[in-house]
């Protein structure tokens, strides 16, 4: 008996899961993050008119005020001519690494399918020349990447989802994101949007990054008292330079852009459900659709009109936005939030198809509801997603971590105007459930922390 015991005392170390972690990599109180006179936090995302320009936003100390953005046509010599310099607009942001300037430079007036390099200035400092292409017109191929929620340990386990889809598809042009990038919703997130970076890295440099804003992305005010309400976290609007041609209740945070044949809406849910915004949404989003004249649409917004997980019904997105989608036949909806993966459909129509999924650690349960309508369904995995469309296809995969195929389907158009859903079973691994009867921390009801 004593002997088994020891025995599985020695065999448990090399079983054992790995130990609950910090959200973040620096330690509590590090100023690891605090922003310098070199430029950081660069990231491009698209122009109303990515074909013709695109927008890009970065960091430094104060000591940086209204600097500049160069940009000239790429060349394979170092000596790069006819630079063009556009000044940026400066905000200031105080936070727990103290404080830091944002700076947002819009390009315009650029040729079409045409390779651009670009670097943005800091206090005596440059930042890498990073190369950029401009979208084609709307006849030519593109790729896409698409990642659920990242929101936490993003340095210790986003990251590798990050090199892996870059691995998977080097010719990605857009990276959209579902929001809940960062976990914060207080002041003291600083250190998580410095490690979304460092996970990001060039991804944000070299595609045009269109994030959805998850709730994560705001804070509760008065929490626990009659007065609480959600308010919109200060990073948002400084982190991202985005269209903000969106609807007028949810300026900042919602946004439509044309992508090669593709229009993307991009909707706040948590606005939506929380700040009664959702009629508001809902006529823009209307007529965002209703004025598209490319031969796809996706929607991306972090809170999902099917929720795959036990207990949650976002019933203002489905009363309100969710007929304006059915009634555009949108062909993609790509959300977040529920920390699982699940595809859905309207009974047997082609589109539109509703994906939740999730790029980072936090892992839930999957409801029963869900493995009944569902498919495929997953639980305890990271992935991410590549969409490969032209004209007449447009190709789904969701991919695990490692690069295994985990669902895939291609929408075709007919001669007709209409669309037909093909399902490829063909290489897939099987469905993946959560093995663990609780998390490190101890919690049943999700699967990983
Ligand atoms: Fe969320």
């Amino acid at each position: 008996m004593r002997l088994l015991a020891i025995g599985l005392l020695l065999a448990l170390p090399s079983m054992a899961m790995a130990a609950a972690e910090p959200n973040t990599q620096v330690p509590s109180g590090s100023r690891y993050y605090a922003a310098t006179a070199v430029p950081d936090r660069i990231v491009a995302s698209p122009s109303v008119d990515p074909s013709h320009g695109f927008a890009v936003a970065w960091r430094t100390n104060g000591s940086v005020q209204s600097p500049l953005l160069e940009i000239a046509r790429a060349d394979d010599t170092p000596a790069i001519e006819g630079i063009v310099q556009v000044r940026a607009k400066t905000q200031v942001l105080q936070t727990e690494n103290g404080l830091s300037h944002h700076h947002r430079a819009d390009i315009d007036g650029l040729q079409p399918d045409t390779l651009y390099v670009y670097r943005v200035q800091g206090n005596g400092s440059w930042s890498a020349w990073n190369q950029l292409r401009t979208l084609a017109a709307a006849d030519q191929p593109l790729t896409l990447l698409y990642f659920g929620d990242t929101q936490n340990k993003n340095v210790s386990h986003v990251s590798r989802v990050v090199r892996a889809a870059q691995k998977a598809a080097p010719d990605a042009r857009i990276s959209l994101f579902a929001g809940d990038l960062v976990s914060g919703g207080d002041d003291m997130d600083d250190s998580e949007w410095g490690e979304w970076f460092a996970a990001a890295n060039w991804l944000a440099q070299e595609t045009l990054v269109a994030p959805a804003i998850g709730n994560h992305e705001y804070f509760e005010e008065f929490e626990d008292t009659p007065q609480e309400r959600r308010v919109l976290g200060r990073h948002w609007p400084m982190t991202f330079a985005l269209p903000g041609n969106g609807a007028g209740a949810a300026a900042g945070t919602s946004y439509w852009f044309d992508a090669q044949g593709v229009r993307v809406a991009v909707v706040d849910g948590t606005s939506a459900l929380d700040l009664g915004t959702a009629k508001a949404q809902a006529q823009w989003l209307d007529k965002v659709l209703a004025g598209n004249r490319q031969p796809w649409t996706i929607v991306l917004l972090h809170q999902p009109f099917y929720s795959p997980r036990e207990g949650r019904e976002n019933a203002a997105l489905r009363k309100v936005l969710l007929p304006v989608v059915r009634r555009h036949r949108v062909d993609l909806v790509l959300q977040g939030h529920d920390h699982t993966y699940g595809r859905r459909g309207e009974g047997q129509a082609a589109t539109p198809q509703y994906v939740v999924t999730v790029a980072g650690p936090k892992q839930y349960r999957l409801s029963g509801q869900a493995r009944r309508t569902m498919d495929p369904v997953g639980e305890d995995t990271q992935l991410f997603q590549v969409l490969r469309i032209d004209p007449q296809r447009l190709r789904y995969e969701a991919r695990t971590v490692t690069g295994r195929l985990y669902d895939a389907f291609e929408l075709r158009r007919d001669d007709n105007g209409g669309k037909q859903r093909v399902e490829q079973q063909e290489g897939r691994i099987a469905p993946r459930d959560c093995a663990r009867a609780q998390t490190a921390k101890g919690r049943t009801d999700r699967c990983w922390e």
